[in-house]
This record gives C-alpha cells, sequence and structure tokens, in this order.
C-alpha cells in the first residue's frame, strides 16, 4: 500500500492499523487512557533538523533556530530543543521563565512582547541576557524609565520589531503585519516603518544594547503564499539596508515564524527550503555585516510531532446525520477547529485506517456548544462503541491554547 500524506516517523499505517512509532494506537489508548495527547521526540528533532539544514545549505551565517513556544511549552520539548542547541521565541514573562526552567541561557531567549506592562518589563530585565524585542515605541519608553530607576547598569539587548505591511495567514486572526486584517481587524503588532529610524535612534541613546530588525508575517503558511512571503523578506533585507547606511550595526535579522506543515491533503507544502534560499541569498547580496539570521517556527517544529486519542462512547443518529461522540471537548484538548472555521484536523480510526464501511461523520465532543466538533461531515470508517480516534498534528496550539471549559480536565499527555 502506499503511504498516506500525513505518514511519518511517528505516524505509520500497518495492516489497517494506526502505529504511532512502534506501538499500536489502540494499545497506547488502552494502557494510558484517553484523551490522551502523545508526542513524538524523533519527529520533533527530523523538523528541526530539515529546518536547519534548510538553511546551513544556502550560508555559513549562524542559524537561530528560536523555538516558538506558545505553540507547546511542555519541557519536555523545550529540553529536547534546548539539546538541540535551539533559541527560544517567548511572548510573556512566564514563558521566558518557563524556557529559563528548561536550562536555556537567557542569551538564547527572545521576548516578544505585546502590551507589555511595567510589571513584564521589571521580570524580564530581571533575567540575565535575555533580548527584548520592542513592539512599539510606547513600549520603548517605559523600558527607558524602568532601566533609568531599576537597572541603570545592566546590559540589556533589544530588537526591534517592525510592522512592514504585508502579512499572510491561514486566518485573518493570525495574519500580524499589515494595517487591517482582512476582515477589518486593526492589527497590533509592530513598529510602522517611518517611526523605525526613531526607534533606533532612541533605543541607542537609552543605552539599550541594539541586536536585530524582526518581523513576524503570520501563521500557517502554504505554497500559495510563497511570493507574497518572498515580497516581504526583499523589503525586510531592503530595511536592513538602510538602517546599516544609516550607521546601526545589526548582529542578526529575525524573519519570524509561519511556516505551516501540511495539514490537509488539499494543501500545498511551503517551499522551505526555497524560503530559506531565498532569505540567504537577498542577504549576501546586500553584502549586510549582519552575524546570524534568525526564524521563529511554532507549528512547523511540532504540530505533526502530536496526535490526540479519543474514545468514541457512542454513535449517534440524528436528522440523518451521523455522530461519533467522543469523550474530550475541542476547547480542552485541541480547540483550533472551534475557533479557526479554516483550521482542519485530519481524523482516523485507528482499528480501520484505510477500510471499512467509509461515511460522512461528525466527530462531536463533549462540550456545551454547537461548535465542539473535531471534524464535520468526514469521510470516516463507521466507528463503533469503544473505538479510539486519532487527531492528527495536534503537537502545537492545541494543549496550549486548552482551557477547562465546562470544568472538563484538560489531556494527560506523554511521550512515545
Ligand atoms: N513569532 C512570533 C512573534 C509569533 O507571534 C508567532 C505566532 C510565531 C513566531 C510562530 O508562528 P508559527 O511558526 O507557529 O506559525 N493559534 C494559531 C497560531 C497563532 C500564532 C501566533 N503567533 C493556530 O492555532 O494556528
Amino acid at each position: 500500500m502506499t503511504k498516506l500524506w500525513w505518514e511519518n516517523e511517528f505516524l505509520r499505517v500497518k495492516n489497517q492499523k494506526l502505529y504511532l512509532g512502534w506501538k499500536q494506537a489502540n494499545r497506547v489508548a488502552r494502557e494510558f487512557g484517553t484523551p490522551l495527547l502523545v508526542y513524538s521526540r524523533a519527529q520533533i528533532l527530523a523538523n528541526y533538523e530539515r529546518l536547519r539544514d534548510a538553511f546551513s545549505h544556502h550560508t555559513t551565517l549562524e542559524t537561530r533556530i528560536c523555538y516558538a513556544m506558545k505553540a507547546n511549552s511542555h519541557q519536555e520539548i523545550l529540553k529536547l530543543l534546548r539539546r538541540k542547541g535551539a533559541w527560544i521565541d517567548a511572548v510573556s514573562p512566564e514563558e521566558v521563565e518557563e524556557a529559563l526552567r528548561a536550562g536555556f541561557p537567557g542569551q538564547r531567549i527572545l521576548f516578544t512582547g505585546t502590551s507589555v506592562s511595567s510589571e513584564d518589563i521589571r521580570r524580564v530585565f530581571n533575567c540575565d541576557g535575555v533580548i527584548v524585542n520592542i513592539d512599539a515605541l510606547e513600549q520603548l519608553e517605559l523600558m527607558r524609565e524602568i532601566k533609568r530607576k531599576e537597572f541603570r547598569e545592566k546590559q540589556i539587548k533589544v530588537s526591534i520589531r517592525w510592522n512592514p505591511r504585508i502579512g499572510r495567514g491561514f486566518n485573518p486572526r493570525v495574519i500580524t503585519a499589515g494595517k487591517r486584517a482582512p476582515d477589518g481587524t486593526p492589527i497590533k503588532f509592530g513598529i510602522e516603518e517611518k517611526k523605525l529610524p526613531e526607534a533606533f535612534e532612541k533605543a541607542l541613546s537609552y543605552g539599550f544594547i541594539l541586536a536585530a530588525l524582526h518581523q513576524h508575517l503570520g501563521s500557517g503558511w502554504v505554497k500559495e503564499d510563497y511570493e507574497i512571503i518572498r515580497a516581504a523578506v526583499v523589503r525586510m533585507i531592503h530595511m536592513a539596508t538602510q538602517l546599516e547606511k544609516a550607521g546601526f550595526r545589526l548582529e542578526f535579522l529575525d524573519f519570524g515564524g509561519g511556516f505551516g506543515p501540511r495539514y490537509a491533503k488539499n494543501q500545498g507544502l511551503f517551499p522551505l527550503e526555497k524560503y530559506a534560499a531565498h532569505i540567504c541569498r537577498q542577504i549576501a547580496e546586500a553584502g549586510l555585516k549582519i552575524k546570524a539570521v534568525a526564524v521563529e517556527p511554532g507549528k512547523y517544529l511540532t504540530a505533526d510531532a502530536g496526535v490526540l486519542l479519543l474514545k468514541v462512547e457512542y454513535l449517534k443518529e440524528n436528522y440523518g446525520q451521523l455522530f461519533a461522540c467522543v469523550n474530550a471537548g475541542t476547547y480542552n484538548c485541541l480547540p483550533r477547529p472551534a475557533i479557526y472555521p479554516e483550521a482542519h484536523h485530519e481524523i482516523v480510526n485507528c482499528s480501520r485506517v484505510h477500510g471499512g464501511r467509509i461515511k460522512p461523520i461528525t466527530v462531536a465532543g463533549n462540550l456545551c456548544e454547537t461548535g465542539d466538533v473535531f471534524g464535520k461531515e468526514i469521510p470516516l470508517s463507521v466507528p463503533q462503541r469503544g473505538d479510539i480516534l486519532a487527531v492528527l498534528h495536534a503537537g502545537a496550539y492545541c494543549r496550549s491554547m486548552a482551557s477547562n471549559f465546562n470544568l472538563r480536565k484538560f489531556p494527560k499527555e506523554i511521550f512515545i
């Protein structure tokens, strides 16, 4: 049988059954109970190495892979990536502290906040070495005040996040650059172009050490997004060149995250190799004097390294529709399909991945909302009571965005 599009280091199909690594998914579910999030170290490492190689094939500059830990901040994942030499993209003081607990040195942590409070700044300034990525001139003023009063002698590195007016994402809510998202929401992130020189000058004159220019355009890019992203890279290089000409020395450029794994069969995969080659070529051609290039992958590293196992409690038929009623809720385990209409997660029956009687089935959770469905009328081998379903690509923005809505519990998490 040819491989299914989602099979990888972690997920395999043998004799119709789903295997997680070398273990049958059904067995894992029986042993640990459901709902259960299962993660694969091997798959995370494979993703990390593929990304690192994509850059190292095209540049001798140091590549800083800053894991966007908001995707999944499990200590095991942080430690695994720390041992590989990764950096961290943290967005709250809590994330910064969690990364320090996982053993990351402050020097390998970038703090990129939004609506940053004085208390946030104090907490982050207290963590030695952390690079603060500035999202607003107004934030810089707050930082100045706190530095002057409480951290006068401290050497603090900063980066400036600009908003390059080009954004891209799988959903309006995750497009993070531009003036407005396609649904009309004004975009709160980054410093606008004309204020950048002022931001750089002030950061220096306030006694901060200037390290980088940063952009993050959005999340979940697919193949069709490439041309836009390519143009945004050109714009970033142009800006960095102007800044160098104006006398600002940058240690690195940070291109943010956004490149997605493939979540659905009909999605084209974002051409990562081409993207890395383009960035490296642009830097070389511009003759920038930077030391390193940074990216901030979240979902690329962890999404396809996790699955959620659920048990079917019963099959309900209503007005001619079939529901597989499962023992967990989206909001508590895997909220993406409930939050974003565009978010797709493949669902398979662990006992009969290919065959059986296929019908359109809605996989319904145990929360009191109509939107609490993991998949709507998806073609699925008709499950029986007690069957285990696997929801794929559950490694990123699932547990980390989960709540205990309806007072339901979070799923257990294990590593294979
Ligand atoms: N860097 C910054 C500054 C970010 O804000 C983000 C994500 C990333 C990096 C990582 O983006 P990634 O490589 O994972 O696309 N909840 C949404 C995703 C929101 C991402 C927000 N920022 C989802 O479930 O798809």
